[in-house]
């Protein structure tokens, strides 16, 4: 896939496409990202980018005529015959990205190549918008100095996309939000950390119990630190909507009757046997493992 940036700040981007996993795919050939530093593009002896805003009023604007050209040439470099690059602007007025989000511009990016463009200052000229942009993207509702970070972010969740890119297929399918769900707990060596054991059941060798497990976490997880989301996927899964379905989460009859037995826990602690936050605590952060109270009858 290739990823063309836009910047007045250029330099912002090396350590970051050196590093890590999107390092890593640069160099394998899976990713190609050329930044180009917009300056480059203007014609006056300062390599001005920015000017004061027709009607008054604090900040400056960035001016058309540099974004126009360095748009229109980094689509030339990449266009494939009648189809060209698809061109974001970073801006926090554009549309919220999310993981759906994220895999859309991660096909078109795979289809077509992407510019992403960075703006400074206080506002970019609306005609720059107007004529060379397909998509206004926000990482998020806050302000940022510009779109530099923001570019970043795209590249970064738009590679672990990309086949080859994150080694095992299964940790792209099992990230958080993959299926609208957040990802359960994990544990790694030594076995206890102060106090805290890790979960019997993960060193059971009981695979079929440890997706049990999992699952059951992902739920509990949803439910307690982004109860939103679950809200979504049970709409979408009771109306059944199968275009927003698809972008969202599907729940199993199995997750459904965990929900609802999570939700029987919750309104119902002592009778459906939750241990309760403290004891959690004392149990060295470990949930109930199966065979104890809370989870009888479920294996
Ligand atoms: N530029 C400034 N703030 C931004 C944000 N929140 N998202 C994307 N681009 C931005």
């Amino acid at each position: 896939m290739r990823i063309q940036i836009l910047t007045i700040f250029p330099e912002l981007f090396g350590p970051f496409l050196a590093t890590s996993l999107v390092g890593r795919a640069i160099e394998k050939g899976l990713l190609e990202v050329r930044v180009l530093d917009l300056r480059d593009f203007t014609e006056d002896r300062h390599r001005s980018v920015d000017d004061e805003p027709y009607g008054g009023g604090g900040g400056m604007v960035m001016t058309a005529p540099p974004w126009l050209k360095a748009v229109r040439a980094a689509a030339e470099a990449d266009s494939r015959g009648e189809i060209r690059p698809w061109r974001i602007l970073l801006s926090p007025q554009g549309s919220r990205l999310d993981e759906a989000k994220v895999r859309e511009l991660a096909e078109r990016g795979a289809e077509r190549g992407l510019i992403l463009m960075c703006g400074r200052y206080e506002a970019i000229d609306e005609r720059v918008r107007r004529t060379v942009v397909d998509e206004e993207v926000s990482i998020g509702d806050y302000v940022l100095s510009g779109g530099e970070l923001p570019a970043m972010v795209l590249v970064e969740a738009i590679s672990r996309q990309v086949p080859g890119v994150v080694k095992l297929a299964g940790s792209v399918e099992q990230d958080s939000f993959r299926a609208g769900l957040l990802d359960h707990p994990h544990y790694t060596r030594p076995p206890v950390v102060e106090g805290m054991a890790v979960p019997e059941v993960l060193t059971s060798g009981d695979h079929a119990a440890i997706r049990r497990w999992r699952e059951r976490e992902a739920l509990r997880a949803t439910r307690e630190k982004r109860p939103d989301l679950l809200e979504q996927a049970l709409e979408q899964a009771l109306e059944q909507a199968p275009e927003q379905a698809r972008r969202q989460v599907r729940l199993t009859p199995e997750q459904r009757r965990e929900l609802e037995r999570l939700e029987r826990e919750r309104c119902e602690p002592a009778e459906a046997g939750l241990h309760s936050d403290s004891e959690i605590e004392n149990n060295g952060g470990n949930v109930p493992q199966a065979g104890s109270a809370s989870l009888r009858g479920e294996s």
